[in-house]
This record gives structure tokens, C-alpha cells and sequence, in this order.
């Protein structure tokens, strides 16, 4: 990926961020995953009375591609204050359509400090649904 394609994604994600409705929490996050042909979806969390409804940045992203057709996810961008990793729930969910998916985090007040990382990196041994036996 190149520092321009990276710098990119950022700011699709910082943008995002924007738009986080996280009254509860007062954690905006923003996402922005890119497929392979080189769209960008956004996401922001969207949280909710019910605490346990609330859903992630990066689950909201992931569905907007899904429901547009694309399934092919390259790279995501996630930015939130002091650059925080996914949760595990949205490792698993974006495990399933790609395990080795390119993950980059960045602290939204920091821009310069990031992590960068790779899906099987953060969740090895992901669920599988086990073979129905014959
Ligand atoms: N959150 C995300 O959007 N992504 C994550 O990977 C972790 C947490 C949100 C959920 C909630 O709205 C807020 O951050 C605080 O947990």
C-alpha cells in the first residue's frame, strides 16, 4: 500500500469518525476499509440506549461494503482517541471474508502514531463452523 492509499483511508476514516453517535461512551470511532477494486466504505459507531446494541466502526463499515456488493476487503483504516485495536467481535466478523485482511489503527489526536497489523495476527484461530458430520 502506498503512503498516499494509506494517508487516504485515514481521512475516510477520520471523516467517519465525525459522524460516530456515541453519546454514551463519548468514544467516536471511524472506519474506513477498502476493497480490491479500490472502493472505500465508511463506518462509525452507532451506539444506543440499550448498551448492547451499540455496533461497532468497523462492523458498520463492513456491512455498508457487503450490501453494496463488495466482498473483497483489502484494507481497513481505524481511528478513535489513542488508536485502539478492534474488538473481538469485529475481528471475527471481519475474519470472515478475509482472515489475512491489512489492519491500520491510528490515534485520531496523534496522527502519527499508528500500529499497523494483519487479521490472522490478531485473532489466530478464528471460529470456523465445524463440518456437518455425513
Ligand atoms: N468501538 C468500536 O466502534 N470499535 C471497536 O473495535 C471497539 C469499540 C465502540 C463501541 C462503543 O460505541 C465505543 O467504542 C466504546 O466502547
Amino acid at each position: 500500500m502506498t503512503e498516499l492509499a494509506r494517508d487516504e483511508l485515514i481521512h475516510a476514516a477520520l471523516d467517519a469518525q465525525k459522524r460516530a453517535y456515541a453519546p454514551y461512551s463519548n468514544f467516536p470511532v471511524g472506519a474506513a476499509l477498502r476493497t480490491a477494486g479500490g472502493k472505500v466504505y465508511q463506518g462509525a459507531n452507532v451506539e444506543n440506549a440499550s448498551f448492547s446494541l451499540t455496533i461497532c466502526a468497523e462492523r458498520v463499515a463492513a456491512a455498508a461494503a457487503v450490501a453494496a456488493g463488495d466482498r473483497e476487503f483489502v484494507t481497513i483504516a481505524v481511528v478513535s482517541r489513542g488508536g485502539a485495536t478492534p474488538c473481538g467481535a469485529c475481528r471475527q466478523f471481519l475474519a470472515e471474508f478475509n482472515p489475512t485482511l491489512r489492519i491500520v489503527m491510528v490515534d485520531s489526536e496523534h496522527l502519527d502514531h499508528g500500529y499497523q497489523s494483519t487479521l490472522d495476527d490478531l485473532l489466530p484461530n478464528r471460529f470456523v463452523k465445524a463440518k456437518a458430520p455425513s
